[in-house]
């Protein structure tokens, strides 16, 4: 996959490509990411890119001349693929983790960072998708394009060391709760984890995990993701996913 980022901030984006995961996938070459500082495409000598609102108010636009001649500009580079063109932004349907899974699908991202105030309204028309990362207004898109990068990044075959490990996970559909009234699972949070040791400062592991009866573990964990988003999370219960779609 080749993400390609919009922003005014390409350093913000070194951690990112150098460390963890997302830095041994860029490494390993499943995935390219390419940042575009925008000030590229700017015209006069101040690499300006934003003006004032028309019609007044406070703060500053980015331009659509300037994002709509960096954006065919990057899809023109990219033309063995069919990018997805997603703009950050406080107005975008709110991420989840099966947006995520969806755009893992894709060969190419083109990600467009807002700054300021926002867009020129008519850079809209471009985009195949907007996404916010929750319900807060954040200084920019970058942070909210790491999210995006880091969530996808990681459902890509073979990026996880163990490629199930993102398939028993928090929010992935289960097979372990029926259908309410019809095809769909619930989506579940994951159940809980322990590692040695098995007893410290008198907590101990729950003995079923030491007991290497499979079955029963299956089951303990199943019961205690139902419990646990029952508690945490109810919202997701009433949720119903078709398997497979997802
Ligand atoms: N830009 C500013 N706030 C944002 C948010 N919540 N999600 C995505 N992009 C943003």
């Amino acid at each position: 996959m080749r993400v390609d980022i919009i922003t005014l901030f390409p350093e913000l984006f070194e951690g990112v490509r150098t460390h963890s995961i997302v830095g041994r996938a860029i490494g390993n070459g499943k995935i390219e990411l390419v940042t575009h500082n925008l000030r590229n495409w700017a015209s006069d000598k101040y690499k300006s890119v934003d003006d004032h609102p028309y019609g007044g108010g406070p703060g500053m636009v980015l331009r659509f001349d300037i994002l709509r001649k960096a954006l065919s500009d990057i899809k023109k580079q990219s033309s063995e693929h069919s990018p997805k063109i997603i703009l950050l932004t406080p107005q975008g349907q709110v991420y989840t983790q099966k947006m995520a899974r969806e755009l893992a699908a894709e060969n190419n991202l083109i990600l467009i960072c807002g700054h300021y105030e926002g867009f020129d309204e008519r850079i809209r028309e471009y985009v195949d998708l907007e996404i916010s990362i929750g319900d807060y207004v954040l200084t920019g898109g970058e942070l909210a394009s790491m999210v995006i990068v880091d969530s996808v990044v990681r459902l890509i075959p073979g990026v996880l060391g163990d490629d199930t490990s993102s398939q028993d996970e928090s929010f992935s559909p289960s097979t372990s709760l029926p259908a309410q009234a019809g095809s769909g699972s619930a989506r579940l949070l994951e159940y809980p984890q322990y590692t040695r040791p098995k007893e410290f400062e008198g907590k101990k592991v729950p003995e079923i995990l030491l007991s290497g009866n499979h079955r029963e573990i299956d089951k303990w964990r199943k019961k205690q993701a139902q419990e646990r988003t029952t508690m945490k999370r109810p919202d997701l219960l009433k949720e119903k996913l078709e398997i497979g779609k997802t």
